[in-house]
């Protein structure tokens, strides 16, 4: 059985991995109406992965007797200011995704729940691959320059470093 305060935690972090989904969805629509569609694949493909994790919290506090809250989300913006601007954002979004994810993991050793911090483990795996793929991304942005964006956008999904697909809880 969950105790309240990781249940809570859970909860919070079912809210972050919607979202985020919802985000990469929103920046995927922008791209694609922009005409970057290596871009958009890239963020849809992400957008999917972050459904996994979402998905992968409410499995697992209803594993644990929890009860799980699926929220009302924050609308994610509509528009950005380029290509550029967005992936610091997806870099910045990310960050403050694995600041998440180690909070819980604190919070699961001070409350002695092993389980819930063995099931954290894959997700601290993520965020590292997570934001090592978005650093990626500027680092090419940053070579190619504002010149040469067709070939970017036709080169973009080689960058992606797939995530492992998470173990089944
Ligand atoms: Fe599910 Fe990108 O964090």
């Amino acid at each position: 059985m969950l105790k309240k305060k990781v249940e809570d935690i859970c909860n919070r972090q079912v809210e972050r991995e919607g979202y985020s989904s919802n985000l990469y969805l929103a920046m995927a629509a922008w791209a694609e109406n922009e005409g970057f569609s290596g871009v958009a694949d890239w963020l849809y493909a992400q957008a999917e992965e972050e459904r996994i994790h979402f998905l992968k919290f409410i499995r697992y506090i209803n594993e644990r007797g929890g009860k799980v809250l699926i929220p009302a989300f924050k609308k994610p913006p509509a528009e950005f200011k380029g290509v550029g601007e967005m992936f610091r954002e997806v870099l910045k979004h990310e960050e403050f995704i694995t600041a998440s994810i180690n909070e819980i993991v604190a919070l699961t050793l001070s409350e002695k729940d092993f389980n819930t911090h063995n099931f954290l483990l894959w997700f601290v795996m993520e965020q590292v691959e997570e934001e090592k793929n978005a650093r990626a991304i500027l680092d090419k942005l940053r070579l190619v320059g504002k010149n040469n964006m067709y070939q970017f956008d036709r080169d973009i999904m080689s960058l992606r470093i797939p995530s492992q697909p998470p173990p089944v809880a």
